[in-house]
């Protein structure tokens, strides 16, 4: 019988178990008088027999048990009269055990038939209800005849499909009409009702979006695993649940988004995920706010945690971005030469890299809108919005095939913030939040559901992502803007993942490239933890007001203090403080510096960051506790 599903062995071990608890009754109670036994036998088969019909509702398994119960004493009751250890007593007990084996594990199979279709039975019902709900709310609206016929619960809400009365009264199009009433109705965002076609034209698919996944923040995954840029990576996730994922080889991308809609957060998520990538050499530009977007992503590589930094050539003034700018185009051109009649294009690998330049708050490189704000930010002999703009577009429009890419990060769209050849060659844009209607079609002229979307979006960090030949929806992206998990990822990548350009493109990209820290000292400098002069005096002081902490101490700690101390706030890592007392000749093993820096703590002279770096703990009092991310 299918679906019956008989288990001989738990009836043998159930009723096996039953048969030996009475043979030992048996042994035991030879020389009591019957009647108590016998007594004690009916208490227990009512107890159980009862016990058996509350748990199970069978019948048949109750009278099996009542009947296991009758049979056991009137064996009992023979056996004390003519004796256990002879054949006649023992075949009974043997044959008893046997057939209750047989009838328990029949019984039971078909209790769990009954139970399946019992189930069956109720799942149909409360489906049906489901369907039902679904059916009548539209007939609230006023459509009858329209039929609920599937449900499935999503993410965000649910997916109904329906289908429609086949007189042709009720289309497609008298849905999309309810469905602003369906919003308000159901005390919905505005737009969380959408109807598409089914398989065919008699049925229609509900997405119903009852829940804003929009509002949450979504942190920044932390798997730092190895990318390709050949592949597609994800920024965030969908409304629909499943993940954003972008596939940004050989495209250029622009995103638009009024001051604090996520730019520089989005900006941070995709600088994260590109240093993932084995084949991306970074370069970015940040004029407008001096850096703030890249200086996170190089601290960590200033402050000689790492090997490699993130950002292979930052730029925070006009001057640098044109050299940045002019050595990309150096490099499209030595690489066209170079790969000309070889290849079509460049396939990127570790050892020939796509280079992404990273650019926010463009339209401070391009805007020709010359307030007297911006007028002031020219210096005399910089370059004007003119040159970076020529230089960019050159850069968009002959990059692709070379494996030379941008990202682009503004508030407006418009010809005066970014020039319109670099915006029509970003096959991707992407529009934030916040973002007006007017912003929104002029960032995707031929999409009005894109625009549609955006007009609607409320939240910091949520966006459309358009592509020509994809469906846009709504989109939250990761948030990724503290500063020390943007100096994990920093670390990690910079020992792990970051590749360097090779011979031919340091080459191609000249004598600016080369030169470009020894230029930037002082903005290394400022951006790391140690330079600022005045900062190390006042850490100086603070430590020397501490109760002598080198009281009592050895040659070896003095100066793995003084290492610790150099390191600032940002703290050092263990190996590191061996590796320099190796240098120095002085030998402590790893487990006693561990050992020492924790005492060192536990009195109140050190202390060790979330990310298991040891520094100096400031105190209480002193001007200096809590410094700012710098
Ligand atoms: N993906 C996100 N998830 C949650 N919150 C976010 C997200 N992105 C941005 N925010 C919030 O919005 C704030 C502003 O973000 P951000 O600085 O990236 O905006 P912006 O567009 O660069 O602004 P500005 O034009 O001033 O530079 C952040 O501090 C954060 O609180
Ligand atoms: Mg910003």
């Amino acid at each position: 019988m299918r679906g019956v599903r008989v288990n001989w062995v738990r009836s043998a071990e159930t009723c096996g178990l039953f048969a030996l608890a009475v043979l030992a009754t048996a042994t035991l109670t030879g020389s009591t008088p019957l009647l108590p036994v016998l007594l004690v036998a009916a208490v227990l088969t009512v107890t159980i027999s009862v016990g058996v019909a509350v748990q199970t509702g069978s019948g048949a398994l109750t009278q099996l048990a009542a009947g296991a119960g009758i049979t056991a004493s009137a064996w009992l009751a023979y056996v004390h009269h003519a004796g256990i250890w002879h054949a006649a007593a023992l075949i009974m007990w043997a044959l008893g055990a046997l057939v209750y084996t047989v009838a328990g594990a029949i019984a039971y199979a078909k209790h769990l038939v009954v139970l399946d279709k019992a189930e069956a039975e109720h799942e149909r019902a409360r489906n049906t209800a489901e369907l039902r709900r679904w059916t009548d709310m539209l007939a609230g609206v006023g459509i009858e005849g329209v039929t609920a016929t599937r449900v499935v619960k999503t993410r965000v809400g649910h997916t109904i499909t329906y289908t429609l009365p086949k007189d042709g009264t009720v289309k497609i199009q008298t849905l999309r009409d309810v469905a602003e009433r369906l919003d308000i109705s159901r005390e919905l965002q505005p737009g969380s009702t959408e109807f598409g076609v089914g398989r065919h034209a008699g049925e229609v698919v509900m997405q119903s979006r009852e829940r804003d996944v929009l509002k949450d923040a979504v942190p920044y995954p932390m798997d730092l695993s190895p990318l390709t840029i050949n592949e597609p990576f994800d920024i965030g996730w969908s409304e629909d649940g499943s993940l954003c994922l972008i596939l940004f080889r050989e495209v250029r991308l622009i995103i638009i988004g009024e001051t604090g809609a996520g730019k520089t957060n989005l900006l941070n998520v995709l600088i994260a995920q590109l240093s993932r990538c084995v084949d991306v050499i970074i370069f970015g530009i940040d004029i407008g706010k001096s850096g703030r977007l890249l200086a996170p992503w190089l601290r960590p590589w200033i402050n000689k945690q790492t090997n490699r930094p993130v950002i292979d050539w930052p730029a925070t003034d006009r001057a640098e971005a044109e050299r940045v700018l002019a050595s990309l185009i150096n490099l499209v051109k030595a690489r066209s030469r170079a790969f000309a009649g070889k290849n079509a294009k460049i396939e990127p690998t570790a050892g020939q890299p796509t280079y992404v330049v990273v650019i926010d708050e463009a339209a401070d490189l391009f805007t020709t809108d010359e307030t007297r704000e911006y007028r002031d930010k020219y210096a005399e002999g910089q370059p004007t919005p003119r040159v970076l703009s020529w230089l960019a577009t050159q850069i968009v429009n002959k990059g692709r095939s070379e494996a030379v890419d941008a990202i682009i990060g503004t508030q407006r769209s418009v010809a005066s913030h970014v020039p319109s050849n670099i915006k029509s060659q970003c096959a991707y844009r992407i529009g934030l939040g916040t973002t007006t209607i007017g912003e929104a079609a002029n960032l995707m002229p031929d999409s009005p559901i894109a625009q549609k979307i955006m007009a609607i979006m409320r939240h910091a960090g949520t966006g459309v992502v358009w592509r020509k030949d994809k469906r846009p929806h709504a989109d939250k992206f990761y948030q990724l803007e503290d500063p020390e998990i943007i100096a994990r990822i920093a670390e990690h990548v910079g020992d792990h993942i970051r590749p360097e350009p090779n011979e031919f493109d340091r080459a191609a990209l000249g004598s600016d490239y080369a030169s470009r820290w020894q230029r930037l000292a002082p903005l290394l400098a400022e951006w790391s933890d140690m330079a600022d002069a005045s900062q190390q005096g006042m850490f100086e002081q603070i430590v020397a007001q501490l109760p002598d902490p080198e009281a009592g101490m050895r040659t070896w700690q003095k100066r793995a203090r003084e290492i610790v101390g150099k390191h600032g706030r940002v703290g050092v890592r263990p190996g590191v403080v061996l590796r320099q007392l190796d240098a120095e000749n002085i030998t402590v093993d790893r487990a006693t510096l561990q050992r020492w820096l924790r005492t060192q703590a536990n009195d109140g002279f050190m202390e060790n960051t979330r990310h298991g770096m040891w520094r100096i703990k400031l105190h209480d009092g002193g001007q200096a506790t809590g410094t700012d991310g710098r």
